[in-house]
């Protein structure tokens, strides 16, 4: 089973109108097809995932646990979870998260 990463683009993630950062969908998308990430990383983009205080957020299911990230408000933060899918597409699973989205790691009260 692979990993997937459902990267929120709801009512207020990536919604710049609410003061929000941008969630750059389409850069993340062409990534994924240049790459051949979907190999292994099947990647979505999502309406609202349910915590949208920690905006901007992106849920990382692996075969044996979900991994919530919020907060991820630079160009940075995406391009860290572009070099984990890399990561996983080669070796093949998940092992850690960049150091980076190591601070973005909660625990969604609500779910
Ligand atoms: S819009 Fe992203 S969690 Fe609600």
């Amino acid at each position: 089973m692979s990993t997937k990463f459902y990267v929120c683009s709801g009512c207020c993630c990536g919604r710049t109108e609410k003061g929000n950062y941008e969630v750059p969908a389409e850069l993340l998308q062409s990534v994924w097809h240049e790459a051949e990430l979907h190999n292994q990383v099947e990647l979505k983009i999502t309406s609202c995932l349910g915590p949208c205080s920690m905006n901007n957020v992106t849920l990382i299911k692996t075969p044996d646990k979900s991994i919530w990230l919020g907060k991820l408000n630079t160009a940075e933060h995406f391009t860290a979870l572009i070099s984990l899918a890399e990561d996983i597409n080669q070796s093949g699973e998940f092992k850690d998260l960049p150091d980076l989205l190591k601070p973005h790691k909660f625990i969604p009260s609500s779910l």
